[in-house]
């Protein structure tokens, strides 16, 4: 028995209440709430069950398989666990579609049998980008269509050992009253296809848009209903493309993977720092730093440039936080006498990779302090250190790791905080800097 009760529900982030407002109590949304028919089970007597003790369950259902891409398995630990639901998204042209065939294509290289439910392009359109990846292997199995029905029927018939669906946000019922593309349609498509992957032990693979202010049009409202959410993003006009886990029922979530999109599909970058780092000139306002990531080291070039501009000025920060750069500023002009206050500044990374967290301030800071002073800082020194408002500088974590990946790529002076062990690195000067000044100071002299 059941029985049919109205609820309210919100286009934006998919929240249910039991009556309408004009604004959604959970994302703030104006006139995003309607009603929608849901069916409610009825409480009815049932069987107890068998208790198994836990020592005794099999995990092996939980084992994960490997993608076929390396950076991937990075991120998730070893790869898809049979059974398991992933929320693939990012913004549109970030590499999903490319990314998601890729390891279609690995699964059935190595002779499983694999589906791509196509809900947006036909199954030509697939092939012609397939193609571009290389030889198609068989094994590779594709249905052009967005009906819900109709993929969890093919499923349910011939389950394959991994499904990848693109996109769930194309995906209708028609039983559903509901326009294509709303939440409750997103909703009821993944409930039925994550449903059918834990019956049969397919791994499901639900690519999912975001829309630009960066929300997940529709499944945010799926995120606790799957069991891993990964997500794609970089510079859409870079090569670089950074993968990450969000949440990961089968393990952790600090890992990055690096990717670069080239003309045959994205390709595993073989010595990120190196690539990262790039062939940097030797003018004023370039300083090298290490930042880390998940497991990673990762050597990064900061840039900036100060101009004469008109008006008042500006700042622009791109790839490094705009608040730490306001921050650097005030400290470089109260503590350091260099003052750019009329000046334009700008900021960034180069190679793409954003370098937001505080170990990363004292290489902002003594780019914008070289620039601003016309020296270079030469190319075979680095700086790591968060700088302070005294403009003391403190300790940074893992520091030894990361002055290790700067020896590797052939720094040989490192500017680091007073406090914090480090090994001796042979080929490796450590200067022990106590403030930004101090810092300033041995970059201008070159001591
Ligand atoms: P795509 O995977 O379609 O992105 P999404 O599914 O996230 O919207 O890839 C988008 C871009 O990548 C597109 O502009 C074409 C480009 N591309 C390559 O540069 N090389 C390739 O091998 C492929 C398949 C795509
Ligand atoms: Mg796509």
């Amino acid at each position: 028995m059941s029985r049919t009760t109205a609820t309210f529900l919100c286009a934006e982030c998919g929240a249910a209440s039991p009556r309408w407002a004009g604004r959604c109590p959970s994302c703030g949304a104006w006139n995003s709430i309607s009603e929608t028919a849901t069916i409610a089970p009825t409480k009815k007597a049932a069987a107890p069950l068998v208790a198994t003790p836990l020592h005794g369950v099999d995990e092996t259902g939980t084992v994960a398989r490997p993608s076929g891409v390396g950076e991937l398995d990075r991120v998730l630990g070893g790869g898809f666990v049979p059974g398991s639901t992933t929320l693939l998204f990012g913004e549109p042209g970030i590499g999903k579609s490319t990314l998601a065939l890729m390891t279609l294509r690995a699964h059935a290289a190595r002779g499983e049998r694999v589906l791509l439910v196509a809900a947006e392009e036909s199954a030509s359109q697939v092939a012609q980008r397939a193609r571009r990846l290389g030889d198609v292997p068989d094994g590779l199995d594709v249905i052009a269509t967005s009906d819900v029905a109709a993929a969890a029927a093919t499923l349910l018939a011939h389950p394959p050992t991994l499904c990848v669906v693109d996109s769930v946000s194309a995906m209708v019922d028609d039983s559903v009253g509901s326009v294509a593309g709303s939440v409750t349609q997103v909703r009821h498509a993944a409930d039925i296809l994550c449903g059918i992957a834990k019956q049969t032990g397919t791994a499901l693979v639900l690519v999912g848009h975001v829309t630009k202010d960066g929300e997940l049009s529709g499944p945010r409202a799926l995120e606790h209903l799957v069991d891993t959410v990964v997500r794609v993003d970089g510079d859409r006009h870079g090569a670089l493309r950074l993968v990450r886990a969000l949440k990961h029922r089968f393990g952790p979530t600090g890992e990055v993977g690096l990717l670069e999109m080239s003309g045959d599909g994205l390709r595993e970058v073989p010595d990120p720092s190196l690539t990262l780092r790039g062939e940097g000139l030797d003018v004023p306002g370039v300083a090298t730093t290490v930042i880390t990531d998940g497991s990673r080291s990762l050597v990064v070039e900061i840039q900036a440039l100060v101009a004469t501009g008109s008006g008042s000025p500006r700042r622009v920060a791109h790839q490094v936080s705009s608040q730490r750069l306001s921050l650097l500023l005030a400290v470089l002009e109260a503590r350091c006498h260099v003052d750019v206050s009329g000046s334009d500044v700008f900021a960034t990374t180069a190679g793409g990779l954003p370098a937001v967290e505080p170990a990363a301030d004292l290489a902002l800071a003594l780019a914008v302090a070289s620039v601003a002073k016309g020296v270079c800082i030469p190319r075979s020194w680095a700086a790591l250190g968060e700088v302070g408002l005294a403009g003391e500088l403190r300790s940074v974590g893992s520091l030894t790791r990361r002055l290790k990946e700067l020896s590797r790529l052939g720094i040989t002076t490192v500017l680091v905080p007073l406090a914090g062990d480090v090994e001796e690195i042979p080929g490796l000067t450590v200067v022990r800097c106590r403030s930004l000044l101090d810092a300033i100071h041995a970059v201008t002299t070159g001591s």
